[in-house]
């Protein structure tokens, strides 16, 4: 079977090279793909926001499944559009995105169905979301309604921060994503990203992992879309995992069908481990970057089958084996990010690097040209490992970044370092 493949990141790299490796994927293409997907996948120069011409692109190459990566065509109906059409694809509905695509939404079916979350308020006017904030006091949470970029959210840590927050989201920071404010109380704990595959019905956890956010080592320094992660997350205990099936993941999924939009996909949980057990940060509609890079490393079963159950409503008899081993990989990202970088700096060395034994590169932001990688995005590779232990999986995937020759790259040099206090302190 042919197979198109939505997006262009690190996750869809890895979502490529797991399944081009699957006996019952065809041609594998991407749209549009990048430098590194280029080698496991034919990518295609089509907008995922050009619904018309990924359908038209579909039948003439004749497709029978479509595997969309980010939230962005997903929150705008890819899939609506795919299921009119006949063609049989990997994603929520627009309407089940919406537990990505509105905060405000997901905040109400917690508070509907007892799933554990921080207290919250929604407002769409400034001097309302202020009174709450003045009642409350800080550190509070303030938080656009929309999808922002993974920019919408600012932990406000002085009354002024969080009113400037409210000002900056109502004048327009976040355009139409900022029409609606949610406020909410500040968590305490260990962050963790679980992740359960559904088809509507049936839900499958998948394994957790842990994604380092802050640009800088020893989590400082502002908020990024992810410079690394690793799994298994050894703060998701298997207690902890079936905690999180039972009060969290599946209410859901029964809230999602019983209001008539059944979720179909890969529901992210972005979770709080509190001191009074996990709560729910928020959802996402999609698989984790680079949470999947780590996740495909470690999955011993084909993935294709896997990802055409959540869509055929047989995830039940799905099988999903894991290896028993550690994932971990370190984003090297342009220097600035997150703020301005320079593009189209070249690469030189990933040929030795993704040589090393136990070893996976993907291509986060780049483009092959002449037989040369350039960095084109901010965050621009996934340099990733395994190993027996977090340790192990982390100088691995050192020893490939020192092969890799970009200047004008930089990563942490922590990835990891919770898992490894914790080996460190069980050893
Ligand atoms: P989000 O885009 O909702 O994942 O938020 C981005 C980051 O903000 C999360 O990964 C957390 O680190 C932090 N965050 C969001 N909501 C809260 C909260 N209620 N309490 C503490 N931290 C939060
Ligand atoms: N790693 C964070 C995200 O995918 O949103």
């Amino acid at each position: 079977m042919n197979i198109l493949v939505i997006g262009s990141g690190g996750r869809e790299h890895a979502l490529c090279w797991a399944i081009a490796k699957s006996p019952e994927c065809g041609t594998l293409y991407c749209a549009p793909g990048n430098g590194g997907i280029a080698e496991v996948a034919e990518c295609v120069a089509l907008s995922a926001h050009d619904f018309d011409a990924i359908v038209n692109f579909v039948r003439e190459k004749d497709i029978g499944f479509v595997v969309i990566g980010p939230e962005d065509p997903l929150v705008k109906g890819l899939v609506d559009r795919l299921d009119a059409e006949g063609i049989a694809s990997f994603g929520p509905t627009a309407k089940a995105a919406l537990l990505e695509g509105s905060k405000g939404f997901t905040k109400d079916l917690c508070a509907e169905y007892g799933i554990p979350t921080a207290a919250y308020g929604r407002f769409s006017d400034a001097d309302a979301a202020k009174a709450f904030i003045a009642a409350h006091g800080v550190p509070i949470v303030v938080k656009a309604d929309g999808l922002a970029a993974g920019k919408g959210v600012i932990i406000a840590m002085t009354m002024q921060e969080a009113e400037t927050a409210i000002d900056a989201i109502f004048g327009g920071r976040f355009g139409e994503a900022g029409a609606e404010v949610v406020v909410e109380e500040f968590l305490e704990g260990e962050e963790a990203s679980f992740f359960a595959l559904c088809d509507g019905t049936h839900v499958r956890p998948l394994v957790a992992a842990q994604d380092h956010k802050r640009v800088f080592d020893n989590d400082e320094g502002p908020n990024t879309g992810g410079m690394g992660a690793y799994s298994p997350a050894p703060v998701l205990t298997p207690d902890l995992t079936a905690q999180v099936m039972k009060e969290i993941i599946e209410p859901t999924v029964r809230a999602m069908r019983d209001k008539g939009t059944p979720y179909k996909g890969v529901l992210y949980a972005g979770l709080m481990i509190t001191k009074s057990g996990p709560q729910l940060i928020e959802y996402n509609a999609r698989f984790g970057d680079p949470e999947t890079q780590v996740l495909m490393m470690r999955l011993a079963s084909d993935v294709l089958p896997v990802l055409r159950a959540c869509h055929d409503g047989t995830l039940d008899k799905a099988e999903i084996d894991w290896k028993d081993e550690v994932a971990l990989t370190v984003v090297m990202a342009a220097a600035g990010y997150p703020g301005d970088y320079r593009k189209n700096t070249e690469i030189k060395g990933l040929k030795q690097a993704g040589a090393l034994e136990n070893v996976q590169i993907f291509h986060a932001g780049t483009k092959a040209e002449a037989g040369r990688i350039y960095a084109t995005g901010g965050r621009v590779l996934n340099v990733t490992a395994t190993g027996a232990t977090t340790a192990q999986a982390q100088a691995r995937a050192y020893e490939a970044i020192a092969k890799i020759d970009w200047r004008e790259g930089f990563c942490r040099r922590d990835i990891g370092y919770r898992a490894i206090e914790r080996e460190t302190q069980g050893a």
